[in-house]
């Protein structure tokens, strides 16, 4: 593999991904699209500036004239679909982008692989797509899809398209889904990233409802080398769980955070829960350890501890994040702007 195309290479995961591809072979260069949403941050890959392998295209993945132009660009052995609106709670608020993005986005992309007969198409999904779980059990590959929130059904959808186009075209894809992810580069609006952001601020932590969801955490870059492998050796038509065997409930990834950080546990605010909010995700990862040779390598502690280190060291970063006039669903239908 010589050239691939990334799309949404400037949010937070796209830009750990292209970091890596770049550390990890260095014959291979990358085209990264970027629409540069309100996620989408140039500071997230100012290091490879002037870097002959790396190129940044401004654009839209629902625009077929573009992406078009760009296929074309030069021999694009491979696409890995990171672009997406990726936030739960602003999709409560106004599922309209993650329809067009996410669906709209990924089928023109398809179309557009297709016809360039792109050898090799990754679509970066999320373990949302499968629902919630009880108490017990883990999500498998064969997990149905039962999305809750506009967001992840939005995914869902992409993900049943790319299927289709498998099906219908031999259309060369694999899919991956992955469980919550944490590290650098985050966006603060995150549960870790708004959480660190406002603790170093003494401003309230507003844990939604009784704060006893959990989720499974995984590092960044085990998720990234989880999608390089799929990438890779993924095996076309398949689908490839990744997970962090680190289940926390919020309370007490909360009360990590804070401890970490040396502040008081009566930062911590109760406020309304988020509506259809998904009580636990857990991901078996049985198959991608068997058939990609994939397992997760950080120890959830110590990951932590390096990632506030990251937003500790980059004030800067977080300063000149634009959130905009985003406020979140529970400020605009409670009112409770916290301070
Ligand atoms: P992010 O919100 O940080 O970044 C999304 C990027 O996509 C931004 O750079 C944005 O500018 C770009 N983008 C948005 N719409 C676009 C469009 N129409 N055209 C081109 N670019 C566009 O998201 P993230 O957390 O890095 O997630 C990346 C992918 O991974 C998403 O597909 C998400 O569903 C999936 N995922 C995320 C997680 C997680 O924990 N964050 C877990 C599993 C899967
Ligand atoms: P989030 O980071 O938004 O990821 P997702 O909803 O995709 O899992 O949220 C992680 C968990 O933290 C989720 O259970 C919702 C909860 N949460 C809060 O309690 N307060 C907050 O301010 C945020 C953003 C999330």
């Amino acid at each position: 593999m010589r050239r691939i195309v990334v799309t949404g290479g400037c949010g937070f995961i796209g830009s750990n991904f292209i970091r890596l591809e770049l550390e990890l072979d260095p014959e291979l260069s990358i085209v990264n699209i970027d629409k540069l949403t309100y996620a989408g941050n140039l500071a997230n890959l100012a290091d490879l500036q002037g870097n002959a392998r790396y190129q940044f295209a401004r654009g839209d993945i629902c625009d077929k004239d573009f992406v078009t132009s760009v296929l074309r660009s030069g021999d694009i052995d491979a696409v890995v679909n990171f672009a997406a609106e990726s936030h739960v709670d602003r999709s409560i608020l106004d599922s309209s982008p993650f329809v067009q993005t996410n669906i709209i986005g990924t089928q023109t992309l398809l179309d557009c692989c297709r016809l360039h007969k792109i050898g090799r198409y990754v679509q970066v999904s999320t373990d949302e797509v499968y629902g919630s779980l009880g108490d017990d059990g883990k999500f498998t590959e064969e997990t149905p899809l039962a999305p809750n929130s506009p967001y992840s059904a939005s995914k869902a959808s992409a993900d049943l398209l790319v299927r289709a186009y498998v099906h219908t075209f031999d259309f060369p894809a694999v899919i991956t889904r992955c469980s919550n992810n944490y590290g650098p580069y985050q966006f603060p609006e995150k549960l870790i990233p708004l959480f660190i952001s406002n603790a170093l601020k003494d401003q309230s932590l507003p844990v939604y409802g009784t704060g006893l969801n959990i989720r499974d955490w995984i590092h960044v870059l085990d998720h990234c080398r989880g999608i390089d492998a799929a990438l890779r050796r993924g095996r076309v038509g398949e689908v490839y769980n990744f997970g962090g065997n680190s289940e926390l409930t919020n309370l007490d990834l909360t009360y990590a955070l804070l401890d970490a950080l040396g502040k008081p546990r009566t930062l911590i605010r109760y406020v309304a829960d988020r509506p259809g909010h998904d009580h636990r995700y857990a991901i078996d990862a049985t198959k991608a350890r068997r058939e990609l040779g994939w397992e997760p390598q950080a120890v959830f502690a110590a990951g932590l501890r390096q990632t506030i280190d990251w937003y500790l060291a980059n004030p800067d970063w977080i300063a000149n994040i634009k959130s905009g006039e985003y406020r979140s669903y529970y400020e605009q239908q409670y009112g409770n702007r916290l301070t």
